[in-house]
């Protein structure tokens, strides 16, 4: 243990919290999904997504956190933006919307030593029709997902939630990223993965706390990272989304600590 409040470790290397840090974690998460929230209003055909990066970063320091990505890794950037065929980690740039495209913004922030780390879809002018079916299904596969989550249960079990769901659906999920312990750090074990069997993978326990990000496409899973090392592709150009929540086990299910505070966390529900 690196300090007092931190509870123990599983076999899995997984950190168990202590119920002040889901105190932590709630008002971190609540950080992030009000950023989420305020950006909403920003999205419209011809606005440029590194004019939504500069509202975020503003917003985070509104808020009295930090940025968790700005530096991480040589990144640059208060958010994610993640357009049409991006699948993730998409670099905000002078690039214009236009109508019809839909986008995933990933915020992570730091609150007193706490990570909180969300993304949603949203969509500039009118949802076409075939994107608001992926949009659906993705939002649909995170909540069974998360539905998923108690003690005794395994991360297999989630992530076979999630796959059966999106492949039923004649969707696919991606296997080339994944979800995430997390807590005062921004990636810690276990990976989350979005597929899988159920029963297998690490048991979950009370005061566990990860991120569920499912990418789910319109066509084939296969991802493709461009030459500026962070831009993930869909392979084949189809349609991907992706919404994450960060999440703590609790001695009956789960709690979810980026719910929206306006209830905005669809792109539909505006
Ligand atoms: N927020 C992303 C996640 O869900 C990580 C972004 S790292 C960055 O894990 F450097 F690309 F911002
Ligand atoms: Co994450
Ligand atoms: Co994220």
């Amino acid at each position: 243990m690196d300090d007092k409040h931190d509870g123990p470790i599983t076999k899995d290397g997984i950190r168990l919290h202590t119920e002040a840090d889901f105190e932590g974690m709630h008002r971190a998460g609540q950080v992030t999904a009000r950023i989420l929230d305020d950006i909403a209003e920003h999205v419209f055909p011809g606005q440029t997504t590194e004019e939504l990066d500069h509202l975020i970063t503003q917003m985070v320091e509104a808020s009295g956190a930090t940025s968790a990505t700005i530096g991480y890794r040589g990144y640059q950037h208060a958010s994610c933006i993640s357009v049409n065929h991006v699948v993730c980690h998409g670099i905000p740039s002078n690039k214009v919307l236009k109508p019809g495209d839909i986008l995933n913004i990933d915020v992570t922030v730091i609150l007193d030593g706490w990570f909180g780390d969300s993304s949603r879809m949203y969509v500039a002018g009118e949802l076409p029709r075939k994107a608001e079916r992926l949009i659906q299904v993705t939002y649909d596969s995170l909540m069974l997902g998360i539905e998923a989550v108690r003690p005794g249960n395994t991360f297999g079990d989630i992530g076979h939630a999630i796959q059966s769901y999106v492949e039923s659906q004649r969707m696919s999920v991606v296997r080339d990223f994944c979800g995430h312990g997390l807590g005062r750090v921004f990636h810690a074990p276990p990976n989350v993965l979005h597929y899988g069997r159920p029963g297998t993978g690490p048991r979950l326990e009370e005061g566990m706390f990860f991120t569920i990000e499912p990418m789910v496409n319109l066509g084939r899973p296969e991802t493709k990272v461009l030459a500026d090392d962070w831009t993930a592709v869909t392979r084949d150009k189809s349609l991907s989304a992706q919404f994450e929540h960060s999440i703590g086990v609790t001695a009956s299910g789960f709690e979810i600590f980026t719910l929206s505070p306006a209830g905005k966390f669809h792109p539909t529900w505006r």
